[in-house]
């Protein structure tokens, strides 16, 4: 498996960016560890392919690059299956639906419909799916490395709304009282693990531990500990 790659066969890499809590995030005791419900659904899909964790903390819109270059091994990163990213990887089954959600400076009180937010300026994370829909409602976007520096520019006044996805929005909103969140009608969206299509088995052994989290019950553990 990957040989050459300087990776030991006892070792499995996931990749992600550790920005997007509760999925990801750096905290903890030493304040540099990264912990979250996608990091503990990665530990339970390393134990039972039998290997150690590896985990790799990098920018979002060099996960996909990482992974066809065989540096990580899986990418567990809150990532959103699209058709276009099914092009260069294989998704495992969809293991959390979310949806965009709006953050906005609390004093603004002109967005009620998704016509509202035509030729507003957005702030959204790089490569993420919000990158790409805000390009459907105007062509003022500014795209940061993470969503917390989204947030930042929003609340300097320098964008009109920061397009996000729910749970990491609700998160930081709880940190940030003078943001509000707005819910509009976007389409929901599913996270998967995603995976070389060089690597099916891999693809094979995600998918029974979800399946397997799943029927235990603990899968909606780690959501009630993680997630709401
Ligand atoms: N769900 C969105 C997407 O797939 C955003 C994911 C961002 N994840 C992260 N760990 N920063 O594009």
């Amino acid at each position: 498996l990957l040989a050459g790659c300087g990776k030991s066969n006892d070792v499995l890499v996931v990749g992600t960016n550790a920005a997007f809590p509760p999925f990801e995030y750096v905290g903890g005791q030493s304040g540099d560890e990264i912990k979250g419900f996608d990091i503990e659904l990665a530990k339970q899909i390393a134990k039972d392919a039998g290997k150690t964790l590896k985990i790799e903390n990098m920018k979002f819109d060099s996960l996909i690059v990482a992974l066809n270059s065989g540096k990580i091994d899986f990418i567990a990163s809150g990532m959103t299956i699209t058709p276009e990213r099914q092009a260069s990887v294989n998704f495992s089954e969809p293991y959390y639906e979310a949806t965009q959600v709006l953050l906005v400076n609390k004093d603004n009180d002109t967005i009620h419909t998704l016509d509202d937010i035509k030729d507003k300026h957005f702030a959204v994370q790089l490569g993420s799916t919000a990158d790409m829909m805000s390009k459907k409602y105007t062509q003022n976007v500014t795209a940061f490395n993470t969503g917390f520096e989204a947030i930042m520019e929003l609340k300097n006044g320098k964008v009109d709304l920061v397009l996000f996805d729910s749970e990491p929005a609700a998160n930081y909103l709880a940190k940030n009282p003078d943001l509000k969140l707005i819910k509009l009608d976007f389409p929901p969206e599913f996270y998967g693990f995603a995976v070389s299509k060089q690597q099916p088995e891999l693809l094979n052994s995600i998918n029974h531990t979800l399946k397997n989290l799943k029927a235990s019950g603990q899968y909606q553990t780690l959501v009630s500990a993680h997630i709401k």
